[in-house]
């Protein structure tokens, strides 16, 4: 286990929501079938704000619930696969929204979709010391890639961006588990505009995010029973010790299958997919400043992190605050 402490945490979503209701009038759907099917009553997407700017307004957040300053930071991950750009990276350009000028800072993205953010904790764990204060941040404004026309995924997803600030701390343990599995089938994925002009019958365009729901959901569960039980192991601590568990905020079916399944109770899952939907790599990051915020995380808690995603990658991250 190492010894890093989350200082801080906030997160910004879009001011535009959309309800069930309002989908109603776009595809052929229902609040009912959503609201039964997902547990998501609504969802935030952007018209205005891109990821940089989300995530930028998470950050500030993180860096404010922390109290410390912009140039207090010397590493900024995000975990993103919604970029506004191929180059600049996000990193790069939030740390210029920050104001962050020292020449001893890195910067860079990392895509793990929706466990993008147990990635980038995970990676953060592995630099602090040689670095002494990361800005870890899971942003998306997937409402780029979604077919807004297809109602087997346009009622999924949202837009949003959540950020922590790690330090190393005596007085927080944490353990990491991440897995990936590569699955080019297409079960869930979002093909990119970069084949190579030179290869047979390429095509410079990118394909909405497409998903076969039922594969996903049997990833789902395993995976995540899977990262529990991976995270803890040398830790001493069995899932029923855990108080809190924050899971991808994916689908609410997903969650108590994982429950029953586990034997541990629901009111264990830190839920807000019903708000914010499925915000990808931004969840997880979410969901804790949320936690955070309403007074859920105390000192001397055991939290348990979780995502899965496409990849396929899954991941926990386990925290003794
Ligand atoms: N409204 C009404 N009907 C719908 C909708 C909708 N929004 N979407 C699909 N349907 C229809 C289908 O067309 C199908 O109709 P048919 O029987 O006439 O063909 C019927 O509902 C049943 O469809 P299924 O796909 O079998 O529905 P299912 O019960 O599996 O629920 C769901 C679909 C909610 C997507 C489910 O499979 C699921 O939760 N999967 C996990 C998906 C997920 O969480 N993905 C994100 C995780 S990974 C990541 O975060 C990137």
């Amino acid at each position: 286990m190492k010894n890093i402490e989350i200082a801080g945490s906030g997160y910004a979503v879009p001011g535009r929501c959309i309800t069930n209701h309002d989908l109603e009038k776009t595809v052929d759907t229902s609040d009912e079938w959503i609201t039964a099917r997902t547990g998501i009553s609504t969802r935030y997407v952007s018209e205005t704000e891109n990821t940089v700017s989300l995530g930028c307004r998470a950050a500030v957040n993180a860096i404010a619930n922390a109290g410390i300053t912009p140039a207090d930071i010397d590493l900024i991950i995000v975990a993103t696969m919604t970029g506004d750009n191929l180059t600049p990276s996000t990193a790069c350009l939030i740390q210029e929204k920050l104001g962050i000028n020292s020449r001893h800072v890195m910067a860079f993205d990392i895509n793990a979709a929706c466990s993008g953010f147990i990635y980038a904790m995970h990676i953060a764990s592995a630099m602090l010391g040689q670095y002494r204060c990361a800005l870890v941040i899971g942003a998306e404004t997937l409402s780029k890639i979604i077919d807004w026309t297809d109602r087997n995924t346009c009622v999924l997803f949202g837009d949003g961006a959540g950020a922590v600030i790690m330090r190393p701390g005596e007085k927080s343990h944490m353990a990491f588990y991440a897995d990936s599995a590569g699955d080019s089938s297409g079960t869930l994925q979002a093909t990119g505009p970069l084949l190579h002009p030179a290869l047979e019958n390429c095509q410079r365009t990118f394909g909405y995010l497409h998903m076969d729901g039922k594969e996903v959901f049997r990833f789902a569960v395993k995976a995540i029973e899977d990262s529990i039980h991976h995270v803890l192991e040398g830790t001493g601590v069995t899932p029923e010790e855990i108080d809190l568990i924050i899971p991808h905020q994916a689908n609410i079916r997903i969650i108590s299958y994982v429950a029953r399944k586990m034997g541990l109770p629901m009111e264990k899952f830190f839920i807000n997919l019903d708000t914010f939907g499925n915000t990808s790599a931004a969840s997880i990051a979410i969901a804790f400043a949320q936690a955070q915020q309403q007074g859920l995380i105390r000192p001397g808690m055991k939290i348990v992190l979780v995502g899965f995603g496409a990849g396929f990658t899954n991941g926990a991250v386990y925290i003794r605050m």
